[in-house]
């Protein structure tokens, strides 16, 4: 097959959760064990992305470097992979700024991101009073931005979760658009694939939250409980479970409509053994929900205990994190500057 350029982003948005390391993260490292030799692989840290929604400037900073950290304690190999701070390449803004330009408007009023946002923003009971305040040009031009990530490396690949398809539509579009306006020689942009990074053996695609599993895992909920962070200890890991929302109905079955927590707990089983979900449910069919907590436990943690012990060693090698964001950033862009001169040279500037 021809060589593939996989390009991924992530917030820095602190400690990953196990949803985020399920649906997402280790994903990036099933991708780099089988890529071909030929294949280019970019994991990037989306710190501008971040800017959209308020931050606390030392927080972060911090984030940023603790999710550096993490994606080399899950086995991203820095050598094998380009991994670095997309706010280390300018690249991405330059390209963002001229796709702006080429963007209808309607497209990014069609985002759901957009109009859940702008939903959010309309004052309670009305609907056409919008609290400006609440709302930021960022929030409204960032899928633009994220096309830029991609079509900076001429990406053909992107894994990602479900929810960011719509967003990789829009970059094929305006790949589309580019390749159009800007025709020859040949076209510039591939039209990248959407890689689903859902977690395979889980149905319902996502892991929910272990408080009100109608909901998924977030880390935007208020209760810590309701989701395990990468960083959390067995102990930890077993009391979430032990209070993890299932029923009161006999024996264990995978039934996510009426039986949403219990069937999340073998979506999760699942998903660490690598099985399939209606097989791990038959041998908990005559079991208890005691019994399956305390084996999901087990499992999570032995998920986790690598990477866990992993990111505890290298967050603190602070030199090492500073030389590795410095050589990623410096491949990155060597690396889009050969997409950026082209897209310089056909644009006319
Ligand atoms: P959160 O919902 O905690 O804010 P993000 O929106 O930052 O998480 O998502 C980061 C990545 O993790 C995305 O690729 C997303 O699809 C994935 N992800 C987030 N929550 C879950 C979940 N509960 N189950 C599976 N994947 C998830
Ligand atoms: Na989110």
């Amino acid at each position: 097959r021809s060589p593939r350029v996989v390009f991924s982003g992530i917030q820095p948005t602190g400690i990953p959760h196990l949803g985020n390391y399920l649906g997402a993260l280790s994903n990036w490292v099933k991708l780099q064990k089988s890529s071909a030799p030929e294949d280019e692989l970019l994991f990037s840290i989306v710190g501008w992305h971040a800017l959209t929604l308020p931050q606390d400037p030392a927080a972060l900073l911090a984030a940023r470097r603790d999710m550096l950290a993490v994606i080399l304690a899950i086995g991203i190999d820095p050598n094998r992979s380009i991994v670095f701070h997309q706010d280390h390449n300018p690249n991405h803004t330059e390209l963002c700024w001229i796709l702006n330009c080429i963007t209808p408007m309607g497209k990014l009023r069609r985002m759901t991101t957009w109009k859940s946002r702008l939903a959010a923003s309309r004052n309670a009971g009305s609907e056409s009073e919008v609290d400006e305040s609440l709302l930021n040009a960022g929030l409204f031009t960032y899928p633009v931005l994220q096309a830029a990530d991609v079509l900076a490396y001429r990406a053909t690949h992107v894994p990602v979760g479900e929810d960011q398809q719509q967003h990789l539509e829009l970059t094929r579009d305006l790949a589309d658009i580019f390749n159009r306006t800007f025709k020859a020689p040949s076209p510039m942009f591939p039209l990248p694939l959407y890689v689903s990074t859902k977690c395979a053996q889980a149905p319902s695609k996502r892991i929910l939250s272990l408080k009100d599993p109608t909901s998924k895992m977030s880390k935007s909920s208020p209760d810590i409980q309701s989701r395990i962070l990468l960083t959390d200890t067995a102990a930890h890991i077993k009391a979430k479970i032990r209070a993890a929302v299932t029923d009161s109905i006999q024996g264990i079955t995978y039934d996510p409509v009426s039986r949403p927590g219990t069937s999340n707990l073998l979506t999760i089983l699942a998903a660490c053994s690598d099985s399939d979900v209606t097989e791990v449910a038959r041998l908990y069919e005559n079991k208890g929900h005691g019994h399956l907590k305390s084996d999901v436990a087990d499992a999570v943690e032995e998920l986790l205990k690598g990477p866990r012990a992993e990111f505890e060693r290298i967050r603190h090698e602070t030199q090492y994190l500073a030389d590795v964001a410095a050589r990623g950033a410096e491949r990155a862009r060597l690396r889009s500057e050969e997409t950026l001169g082209e897209v310089r040279k056909r644009i006319g500037l």
